[in-house]
């Protein structure tokens, strides 16, 4: 994996605060006199946690910092419990700005009432979180790749299927034919229709997709980038592809790689939970031209990657206030992700990238 030691430093960039000051104006619309909640651990620096302090303080905001216990490691989170505290003061607040959390039982319960969420580091980013979102959006067009996200958003809602190929041996499809395109690119309020577009988003963007509804998808996933599963291995990158075989919405077999693949295998079994291999629970295709594989989750942002997420999709589907609507048992005691190195996405006969790369003419919508 390739190292951003290089780039992180000591003290808070002058550019960081560009940075949030973007996030707060342009993607939450924080208004003076909002309650601002900020969840973060021992695990982010100060300076990190004082940025998005300060700036909401400025623009009027009354802020709260609470500092908690470290949160279960990313694919565990759905497992975590969080102390009657955190849900107190989230009653009171109009916006979390999450930076440990992750997944969080309470934070369902949060959106429900109207709250929105902003995970700057899409969980606990610690010290990557910084200069991650400085080069992944500081340098980067937003407003292109929020409207390359929205537009292949728009080619998931009006498609019946998605096909997903790769020379590595993924062979995959999945019946989407009612489901909508979420271009998860980050911006919580619109600024035309002056409403919230959704109630939870994660940095830094973006990586349009769908959730998937239980059962679905059949095929081989050739995994040959990333797979976050269990936490004692972090973020494994297979030197060899892992292939995952997909039946009806649910892992059947693990094979390839073999110590990746034995990895994977001895952990799902050891969640002892039928529940853990469903998937994919969602699909998703980066498109941030900036993002890196590095320590945080923004390896799901890569440009042309693949994302799976596999195992629970309670808590997901909560936060976006989906969950009514999906149909059986939604909760595992694990979320796990698996990326896609250069697949080729192609939606019904719309092709929206070729061996990773994702076309610079889009096809049309409609
Ligand atoms: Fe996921």
């Amino acid at each position: 994996m390739p190292s951003l030691i290089s780039s992180i430093t000591p003290d808070l960039q002058p550019e960081f605060l560009q940075v949030v000051d973007y996030i707060y104006r342009r993607m939450v619309n924080l208004q003076k006199g909002a309650n601002v909640l900020i969840l973060t651990d021992s695990r982010m620096p100060r300076k990190t946690v004082i940025a998005f302090q300060g700036v909401a303080m400025m623009m009027g905001a009354e802020v709260m910092v609470a500092e908690n216990r470290h949160a279960l490691p990313i694919p565990m989170q759905p497992s975590d419990k969080w102390n009657n505290m955190v849900k107190a003061a989230s009653r009171e607040a109009d916006i979390i700005v999450d930076m440990s959390v992750g997944y969080g039982d309470f934070m369902a319960e949060f959106t429900e009432r109207g709250g929105v969420v902003v995970s700057p580091g899409d969980g606990p980013g610690g010290w990557c979180t910084e200069e991650s979102l400085i080069r992944t959006m500081l340098h980067v067009d937003l407003d292109a790749l929020r409207k390359e996200a929205e537009h292949i958003a728009a080619l998931f809602t009006e498609a019946k299927t998605c096909y997903i190929t790769s020379e590595e041996g993924t062979d995959f499809e999945a019946d989407i034919g009612d489901l909508e395109g979420d271009p998860l690119d980050g911006f919580l309020w619109d600024f035309e229709k002056e409403e919230y577009r959704t109630s939870f988003v994660f940095l830094p963007p973006a990586q349009p997709g769908v959730i998937v509804p239980r059962g679905r998808g059949d095929g081989v996933i050739a995994l040959d980038a990333v797979i976050q599963a269990d936490p004692a291995f972090g973020q494994d990158y297979p030197e060899s592809p892992v292939f995952v075989t997909i039946e009806k919405g649910r892992v059947v077999d693990i094979a390839g790689n073999g110590f990746s693949a034995d990895r994977l295998r001895i952990w799902l079994e050891s969640l002892n939970s039928e529940q853990a291999y469903n998937g994919p629970v969602h699909i998703n295709i980066g498109n941030n031209p900036r993002a890196r594989f590095s320590e945080i989750s923004e390896f799901e942002r890569v440009r042309g990657v693949i994302t799976f997420g596999m195992g629970d999709v309670s808590v997901l589907s909560g936060v976006l206030g989906m969950a009514d609507d999906m149909e059986g048992n939604l909760a595992a005691p694990a979320h796990w992700d698996v990326v896609m190195k250069r697949p080729t996405l192609r939606l019904d006969d719309k092709v929206v990238s070729e061996n990773g790369i994702i076309r610079s003419e889009l096809p049309p919508v409609g």
